[in-house]
């Protein structure tokens, strides 16, 4: 394949030094020191990992039981419904909505007649308005969690179930697929005994790195994209990401890179920026994945680090006009990796319609597509011209190679970071507090302890308003 034909490629022209205008680039000799001592081990240490299978979501790209299964549903599926509906929250909800929203071609699909929700926070008024707005007879839901027993999604279900035991009877078995864990939780338990057709996430898949399962791809193939594609761009990148030659490990080099310009550069936020409606939902699952799995309080040895970078993301050009006034002038604490793709469809620009002599002339002839693609890389010009770094990540088309490609890199970029940062990238202790808090308060068993404290705190912070 020629190198301008990869799925997926990193241009780091501009976060390199020496740059006459990058003060704060990174030089290639700092990045590629790193690579005899910290980098190797993080490569052993991941090498290790998968051998024992403690990091089975690296394998899923060969995994094609779970696109068959996944195939065999959809079919079912689009022989019976219009609608699709995915209820989960977290890494269980933003991947399918990542895919759909970048490779679901309205443009030209528009014949293909469903429609898909993806409904991954309890906003009572969004879950009204759809059960107002969709023809339930015609809908069909799929629940995805992991664990089996996150409260969000479950409390969807019981909704869900209601209204559609209401309205369809005992029919109302057609209606649910689940995706959860093989072995373990409330909704594995309750599938079998209903007999609902079901998938799983392999045990060593957590949430957010589980797109490439049936979390994904199950959306995926009810709108009859090519899931074999979008695993064989993650096959492709993943021999680029496990490459022995760690100089050439190009999921490696990157984590390097974006670890060393927040250490050495103090830079603490990563900007991703999409220039493409289609590709700003990737941006959201990167900040998931992101977030997550790298900020965090404590080591692996138990010290207190409160380590992390935050991921932000912002869309081309509707953000020019926004943040990166902020990012341009602002504190020099942060990185923005530009995400495109080239359009598949345009539309050329046509002669002004003033009588008058106009300034914007130039516009006449060109494409939108182009004018926002020439935005772009004035936008990082002008980044550069700031001092300010910034990378770009330049798909090869909306195409499911792509995206698969984008997938497999950022989680394996993911875990680097994590491993050179010397902590866990694959817990989230951190959310247990909010979840534990909100049980006892509603008055879950056994939570006495938790309620006690909940109420303690709430008197001992009564409500104080800024106007009193
Ligand atoms: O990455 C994670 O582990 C989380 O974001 C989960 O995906 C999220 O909390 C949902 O969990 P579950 O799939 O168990 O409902």
């Amino acid at each position: 394949m020629n190198k301008s034909d990869h799925p997926l490629r990193i241009n780091i022209r501009f976060a390199i030094s020496p740059n006459p205008l990058q003060e704060n680039g990174i030089t290639l000799p700092i990045i590629n020191s790193y690579y005899h001592s910290k980098a190797q081990s993080a490569y052993d240490k991941a090498i290790k990992l998968r051998e024992i299978g403690e990091i089975a979501w690296a394998d899923l790209p060969y995994d094609s039981g779970i696109s068959d299964l996944c195939i065999e549903y959809a079919k079912q599926i689009r022989n019976q419904f219009y609608h699709f509906v995915q209820v989960g929250i977290g890494g269980s909800a933003l991947g399918a909505q990542a895919i759909l929203e970048a490779l679901v071609n309205e443009v030209q699909d528009t014949n293909l007649g469903l429609t898909y929700e993806i409904l991954d926070n309890i906003d009572p008024y969004e879950m009204k308005k759809l059960l107002q707005r969709y023809d339930l007879n015609k809908t069909v839901f799929h629940i995805v969690t992991k664990s089996g027993s996150t409260p969000e999604t479950m409390a969807q279900l019981f909704i869900l179930f209601e209204f559609m035991k209401q309205k369809v009877g005992d029919q109302w078995r057609n209606h649910f697929y689940i995706t959860t864990d093989p072995r373990e939780g409330d909704l594995k338990k309750w599938a079998v005994e209903e007999q609902l057709p079901t998938m799983h996430i392999p045990p060593k898949v957590g949430g957010r790195f589980s797109v490439l399962t049936s979390v994904g791809l199950l959306a995926a193939s009810v709108f009859q994209l090519n899931v074999y594609k979008l695993l064989n761009g993650a096959k492709w990148i993943e021999k680029f990401c496990w490459d022995s030659n760690i100089e050439k490990n190009v999921a490696l080099k990157l984590a390097v890179l974006l670890h060393r310009f927040q250490k050495e550069i103090g830079i603490q936020q990563f900007v991703m920026m999409a220039y493409s409606n289609r590709l700003y939902r990737l941006c959201d699952w990167f900040r998931q994945l992101w977030a997550e799995s790298l900020g965090k309080r404590f080591d692996e040895n138990g010290n207190e680090i409160y380590t992390g970078s935050t991921p932000i993301q912002a869309l081309g050009a509707t953000d020019q006009h926004s943040q990166v006034q902020l990012y341009i002038e602002g504190p020099k604490d942060k990185l923005i990796l530009f995400l495109s793709s080239p359009f598949e469809v345009d539309l050329l620009i046509p002669k002004s319609p003033f009588q008058f002599e106009t300034s914007l002339k130039y516009l006449e002839k060109h494409y939108l597509g182009e004018l926002l693609l020439t935005e772009m890389l004035a936008t990082q010009i002008a980044f550069l011209e700031a001092g300010r770094p910034t990378l770009h990540i330049e798909l090869n088309g909306h195409t499911p190679e792509a995206i698969g490609a984008f997938f497999y890199l950022w989680e394996m970029v993911t875990m680097f970071a994590g491993f050179l940062n010397h902590i866990n990238p694959f817990d989230q202790p951190g959310v247990e507090a909010g979840k534990k808090n909100t049980a006892a308060m509603l008055g879950k068993v056994g939570m006495d302890e938790y309620h006690q404290k909940v109420k303690t705190l709430l008197e001992l912070n009564p409500p104080l308003y800024i106007d009193e």
